[in-house]
């Protein structure tokens, strides 16, 4: 187990502890027939419907790290599934919500956007935000559907940050969708742009279109976990 900079109740960390295991357990029986994130047809969703794909633990924590060094209160996930990251992103903006108010974040509207177009995996997410405790669960405003309709509407101004954990397809359409309640200096995170760098071409263009207001850089984490930050030129 990877040393963790999260602050939450123990049966919070054992259930993270547990879900990373089991996903890292199924990615492995999946090597071989699994074309990562790159497809949006019924058959890669059908395959994919009882998986977990979670993001890497390693990768979780430098994200709360980030919400927290932040102090993002405004965070939206494309891409949800069973969630686990969900439940860094609701801990960390908690966490950064108590030290604004200095009294108790939860009376606050949630300040995650979680989205997930599978039911199932829709009401396993819910299931596990429930056994963290309303601190986690009060957090999350998890929109059911596909997310190109549920981020359409009722998303505030000045997200802080963008976690793109979708099919690679969707990830520029989603990005696009949103750009205008990015708020300047907020952050776009990416999974595995290295190992999917054909399936993310168009997104990574973007990014580096002269005068995009988009500045990347790719961490080196596994399958590489791109970091981009929005400054729009005035
Ligand atoms: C890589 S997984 C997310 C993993 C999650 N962030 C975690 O770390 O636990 C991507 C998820 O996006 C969901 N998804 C795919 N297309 C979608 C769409 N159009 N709208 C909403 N969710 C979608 C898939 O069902 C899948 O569960």
């Amino acid at each position: 187990m990877a040393r963790s900079p999260v602050e939450a109740p123990q049966h919070v960390l054992d259930l993270l502890n547990k879900l990373h295991k089991l996903s890292i357990e199924q990615e492995a029986r999946l090597k071989g027939d699994k074309p990562r994130f790159v497809s949006t047809d019924s058959s890669f969703d059908d395959l994919m419907r009882d998986k977990l794909i979670a993001l890497d633990e390693d990768k979780c924590h430098f994200i709360y790290q980030l919400i927290r060094t932040t102090g993002a209160t405004n965070v939206i996930e494309a891409g949800t599934s069973f969630g686990i990251s969900t439940i860094y992103l609701a801990l960390a903006v908690g966490e950064n919500k108590k030290s604004l108010n200095s009294g108790d974040g939860r009376k606050s509207k949630p300040g995650v956007i979680a989205t997930e177009n599978e039911p199932s995996k829709a009401a396993k997410a819910r299931q596990h935000w429930a056994e963290c405790g309303p601190e986690v669960e009060a957090e999350i405003d998890l929109r059911e559907g596909n997310l190109l309709e549920t981020l359409a509407t009722n998303v505030a101004q000045d997200v802080d940050l963008l976690l793109l954990d979708i099919w690679t397809p969707l990830a520029l359409p989603t990005l696009k969708l949103v750009q205008s309640k990015l708020r300047p200096g907020a952050v776009i995170l990416v999974d595995h742009t290295l190992t999917a760098a054909d399936g993310y071409k168009e997104l990574l263009a973007y990014f580096e279109a002269p005068n995009s207001g988009f500045h990347s850089l790719t961490l080196p984490y596994s399958g590489g976990l791109e970091m981009t930050v929005y400054n729009p030129r005035k």
